[in-house]
């Protein structure tokens, strides 16, 4: 028998050698709410890092929705949405995401993570075949290996490559097939062929499941990169922690998929439901941006002054900026000089991306302003070899991006 010591000793060692090949981790704790400046350590910083893309967090109506809904509900939620958890709140919030964003039904979750895991886990099984685009976020490809565990077959195809999915298509040798793609890439920032993907579903008889955890409430009218396409994906998974400003994720779809869910989604079933005063909190979030166009529209200004700053003309329009560097300790080091000069941006490493191809991940919001956005672009732009005050004379006399193109860019590296 072995003692548990060694066991601490064998989980020692693999600590060390991860942290060793400079892949080491640890939380950043800020002392205030995501502003475009916070305080961290004890140090005010420019934040460029959050997904509070709208800057609703702090929204006046936000707040007292939450606010209100502590007075009535209290704080936790107390059970299950099977049990106890689910509240007349949690209902509205569903009606009314199923409403913006065209669905006959929704089922809220605890998370986004939960929404993935669920949606794949149930709706594959030894009948189907899973389609999944190579970049997808790591909570679909969870929700692949309990497919995969379900009898599933899972087949995975290069970065929005449509010629590759249809030739896995073509190669199905299930009955049924499920192609499933995140709307906006969550460490690149492009766009998934969704005007493309839909119709080559269709055409081999297959569903769509979008993940538009980061186009929700910051592309098109804010109703994400599936909004301008018809017809739309069978099935929209989106996250209320992102442009949405609390927590929790949800599945859109027709109400069969929607009560299937309610029925065997084991994250659904054994999940303490999400509190009331966060579910309020959304509501309130999504009410904003349906009732008020200015809000997407002064994120989507700020993305373009970022990215024409940065000389990233082609992006795809969306609030994730990848800055790639390459080796993860040269990615660890721009992130920390930046952090020198007041800017807090993290450096995104393996395994979130592939090894070498360390990224600066900058992300935007409505609430930065012109100034800062700029700031950044000349602290970013020095170290890359671009004259200090190119981005900042490049945005001062007025010289745009060319209209965002989504699912034209060709990701990096390939
Ligand atoms: C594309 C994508 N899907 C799903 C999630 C999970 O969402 P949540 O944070 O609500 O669990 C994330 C979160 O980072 C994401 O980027």
């Amino acid at each position: 028998m072995t003692s548990p010591t060694r066991l601490r000793t064998h989980l020692a060692e693999r600590l060390r050698t991860w942290r060793d090949a400079g892949l080491g981790r640890s939380t950043v704790d800020l002392a205030s709410g995501q502003h475009p400046v916070v305080d961290i350590d004890g140090d005010r910083r420019l934040l460029f890092s959050s997904s509070n893309y709208l800057g609703l967090s702090h929204h006046p109506a936000v707040v007292a929705a939450a606010v209100d809904a502590t007075r009535t509900f209290g704080t936790g939620a107390g059970g299950s949405r099977l049990t106890t958890g689910s509240t007349t709140l949690h209902r509205q919030l569903e009606e009314e995401l199923a409403d913006w964003l065209g669905y006959p039904d929704c089922v809220l979750f605890p998370t986004g993570y939960a929404a993935n895991l669920s949606a794949l886990s149930v709706l594959a099984d030894d009948a189907v075949t899973v389609f999944s685009d190579e970049r997808n976020h790591a909570s679909i490809i969870d929700g692949c290996r309990s497919a995969k565990s379900a009898g599933a077959e899972v087949r995975v195809y290069p970065h929005r490559d449509m010629r590759a999915l249809r030739g896995l298509l073509d190669a199905r040798s299930t009955p049924h097939g499920l192609i499933v793609t995140d709307g906006v890439f969550s460490m690149d920032g492009t766009v998934a062929p969704v005007a493309d993907i839909v119709p080559l579903a269709r055409e081999h008889g297959c569903m769509v499941l979008v993940d538009d955890a980061h186009g929700i409430g910051t592309l098109a009218d804010g109703r994400g990169s599936a909004a301008p396409h018809s017809p739309a994906p069978d099935v929209l998974v989106g996250t209320l922690s992102k442009a949405l400003a609390a927590e929790g994720g949800f599945i859109c779809a027709d109400t069969v998929i929607c009560e299937l869910l309610r029925n065997r989604a084991r994250p659904f079933i054994y999940s303490t439901a999400s509190p009331a005063p966060t579910v309020a909190a959304a509501l309130a979030a999504v009410r904003l941006v349906r009732s008020d166009p200015g809000l997407v529209r002064q994120l989507q200004h700020n993305v373009r002054r970022l990215t024409t700053g940065l000389g990233l003309a082609s992006v795809a329009g969306t609030p994730i900026i990848p800055v790639p560097v390459g080796d993860e300790r040269a990615a660890m080091a721009l992130a920390d000089e930046l952090r020198r000069e007041g800017f807090h941006v993290p450096a995104i490493r393996y395994p979130t991306v592939p090894r070498g191809r360390a990224i600066l991940r900058v992300t935007v919001m409505a609430t930065h302003t012109d100034a800062q956005i700029d700031a950044l672009t000349s602290a970013v732009s020095r170290r890359q070899g671009v004259p200090a005050d190119a981005p900042a004379q490049r945005c001062a006399r007025g010289l745009r991006a060319p209209e965002p193109q989504p699912g034209r860019r060709r990701p990096p590296g390939r």
